[in-house]
């Protein structure tokens, strides 16, 4: 198996609060992604996923604190803070931004916008760039001519792939899509899905799908990890996440995610996330759980691993079917 990419390292991140109480949106995140992975970042809103992103592409800027180890190719990058990521930000790590195909400037051609996020070295002439805007169009399975269109004259899942092949520009090795699919209808959620997968396999790309949706992960990714108030609760073989989950949170999740053709009801998860700018004493998501004993209001479970390939954070898990 070829050595992990990009290695991330109980991960912390602190917002600066109001009342200068800090939010702790990350509390100690490791995750590895090899060479043609299709890794899934899955929770419910709030919990921490974009975040965990942002610090380690270093785009979160002054207003966070980050601590812990970001390693590209073994290379450690992270003390050095957003300024020793740029090297690597593009050309090896990638992201399309949540709500990335809103954000397309509306006065400028699709084409234009693609030029511009070329790395300089290829940029050589206006029209060379338009003309490798029109090959990363192609890659991500749109006409080339599209380049001269505005964002107003694509539909929502062309805006989409548009921000893919602005992402690919730099020839990245990891992309992160960041809640790709949302405010697209199913049938071209799965197009997109589709889309993210085949590049994975022609380039050999490690693709990291950022989503709430447990459901649709399981579409594209064969490893997932559930976070939980900025915590990872459960990580493994996204097979078995669905078929036999180990925390209690995932099962919920599971429970509250359509799925076309599943004869069981849908179930929605009562009560909220834990605020995350005062200490949490005890498990996360015990206020929620229905299956609780005094130890998880006194200690917060730690990840461990409960099955081959598998590890979650839940005190009851050795009980837990
Ligand atoms: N710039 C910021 N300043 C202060 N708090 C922030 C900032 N950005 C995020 N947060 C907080 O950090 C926590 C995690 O937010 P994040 O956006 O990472 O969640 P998410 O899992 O991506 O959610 P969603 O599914 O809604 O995109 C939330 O409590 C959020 O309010
Ligand atoms: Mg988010």
């Amino acid at each position: 198996m070829k050595g992990p990419v990009l290695e991330v390292r109980d991960l912390h991140v602190w917002f600066d609060g109001p009342g200068g109480r800090d939010v702790h949106a990350v509390r100690g995140v490791s995750f590895d992604v090899r060479p043609g992975d299709r890794l899934a970042l899955v929770g419910e809103s709030g919990c921490g996923k974009t975040t965990t992103v942002l610090a380690v592409l270093g785009l979160l800027g002054a207003a966070a604190s980050v601590s812990g180890s970001v390693r590209v190719d073994g290379q450690e990058v992270l003390p050095g803070g957003d300024a020793a990521m740029a090297p690597y930000r593009w050309g090896d790590l990638s992201i399309v931004f949540q709500g990335a195909l809103n954000a397309l400037n509306p006065v400028r051609t699709v084409g234009s916008q693609i030029a511009e996020v070329l790395p300089r070295d290829r940029r050589v002439s206006r029209r060379a760039a338009l003309r490798q805007a029109g090959e990363l169009l192609e890659r991500v399975g749109m006409a080339a001519r599209n380049v001269a269109r505005y964002p107003h004259e694509l539909s929502g899942g062309m805006r989409q792939r548009a921000c893919i092949a602005m992402a690919l520009a730099g020839e990245p090795r990891v992309l992160f899509a960041d809640e790709p699919t949302t405010a697209l209808d199913v049938v071209v959620q799965a197009q997109i899905l589709e889309l993210l997968d085949r590049l994975a396999d022609e380039l050999g790309l490690a693709v990291v799908l950022i989503s709430h949706d447990l459901g649709l992960v399981g579409q594209l990714c064969d490893r997932a990890m559930v976070m939980y108030a900025g915590r990872a609760v459960e990580e493994g073989p996204t097979v078995g996440l669905y078929t036999a989950p180990r925390h209690p949170y995932t099962r919920l999740l599971y429970e509250a995610t359509p799925v076309l053709g599943a004869e069981r009801p849908l179930r929605s998860i009562g009560g909220g996330p834990p605020a995350l700018d005062v200490p949490l004493a005890g498990c996360a998501f015990r206020s929620r759980c229905p299956d609780t004993e005094d130890r998880c209001s006194l200690t917060e479970p730690a990840l461990t691993p409960v099955a081959p390939a598998r590890r979650a954070a839940c005190h009851l898990t050795g009980r837990t079917p």
